[in-house]
């Protein structure tokens, strides 16, 4: 079954990403602080005419990254060339990106933090200086090539900033983490999108999928689209209170936002590993989730919003956690 909590993006979803997109920065609802940073960093750029500085955008899926960076393109008035970390393999294929950028251009790379380590070195130098030097044949007869570029702006996106070495980080200007949103702009970004799509939703509904949306807009979007589902076929065709409700029962979704992958995770480490603290390894082994779809998908939601806390020995379950879930506190060491 889709998750919705599942970081994977469908091709169906990819549809609804894109057409949910914002465009411009005023578009772009919430993250107020970040929006007036970049409207300044833009237009300062715009006009020396000058390429804008290198970006660094880091946080959690479906925040906004990969919406940023076309919106930051098009307020520039540029093209944006985008290209996901692992997918670049050679230094060769790297250059004819780079030597086809023109002036001001965004080099959009996403999951940067997956770059392959000899194509983020070869990034270095172009990301200081707009120029390249590329080896051409081998041994003795080996000639370096040095290549002028046009100065480009590249923007990377990253939902794991602690993997990115620190030359590569220390050569973005600007860096920025997009943090989970407050309910009332997951509200309005949930307006905003059944208004694209033409649904008809109540303000109680949309607060209701608004509370249990994990603060994120691409799993708001993605539970709208759901209860339209469950609306148009089991309710009265918009999403009202009793639509919101079922639907998010049907998602089995709770009224703290999780799902039953964060309950299984939580009962694990409460019965499996008594509370805690257990290291993410064992988690992972014995519920079959990879680690990193535990610990970048999963594990900062349960973290903020006080579920666990994560100590140098490992993941602990909090009350909060026990309550939730119904256990009492040590009840097995009664015996
Ligand atoms: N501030 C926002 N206002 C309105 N919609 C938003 C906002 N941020 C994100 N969205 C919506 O959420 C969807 C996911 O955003 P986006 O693809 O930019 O996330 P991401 O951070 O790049 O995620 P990932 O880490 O998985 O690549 C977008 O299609 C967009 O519709
Ligand atoms: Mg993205």
């Amino acid at each position: 079954m889709e998750r919705i909590v599942s970081g994977k993006i469908g091709k169906e979803e990819l549809e609804l990403d894109i057409t949910l997109r914002p465009k411009t920065l005023d578009e772009f609802v919430g993250q107020n602080r970040l929006k007036e940073k970049l409207k300044v960093y833009v237009e300062a750029a715009k006009r020396r005419g000058e390429a804008l500085d290198h970006c660094l955008f880091y946080g959690p899926p479906g925040l906004g990254k990969t919406t940023l960076a076309h919106i930051i393109a098009r307020e520039l008035n540029v093209n944006i060339r985008t290209i996901s970390g692992p997918s670049l393999e050679k230094i060769g294929d790297l250059a004819a990106i780079l030597t086809n950028l023109e002036t001001g251009d965004v080099f959009f790379i996403d999951e940067i933090h997956r770059l392959k380590k000899n194509i983020e070195e070869a990034l270095y130098l172009p990301l200081e200086d707009f120029r390249m030097d590329i080896v051409i044949g081998q041994g003795p007869s080996a000639k370096t090539m040095r290549l002028t570029l046009h100065p480009f702006t590249l923007i990377g996106a990253t939902t794991k900033a602690g993997s990115i070495s620190s030359p590569l980080r220390e050569r973005f200007g600007i860096v920025e983490r997009i943090d989970y949103y407050p309910e009332e702009e997951i509200f309005l970004i949930l307006k905003r999108s059944a208004r694209i799509l033409s649904i008809k939703i109540h303000d109680d509904a949309c607060m209701e999928i608004a509370k249990r949306s994990r603060g994120t807009p691409r799993i708001a979007n993605r539970i709208l689209k759901r209860i339209r589902d469950w609306a148009e076929v089991k309710g009265k065709g918009e999403i009202d209170m009793d639509a919101a409700i079922n639907g998010l029962r049907m998602l089995d979704i709770d009224e703290e936002g999780l799902d039953e992958m964060d309950r299984r995770i939580l009962l694990t480490i409460i019965k499996d590993f008594n509370g805690g603290p257990v290291g993410i390894e064992a988690i992972s082994a014995n519920i079959g989730e990879d680690i990193d779809t535990l610990s970048d998908i999963y594990e900062p939601y349960l973290l903020q919003k006080g579920f666990l806390v994560r100590t140098q020995r490992g993941r602990i379950a909090t009350d909060k956690a026990y309550k939730h879930l119904g256990i009492k506190k040590y009840e097995d060491e009664l015996f």
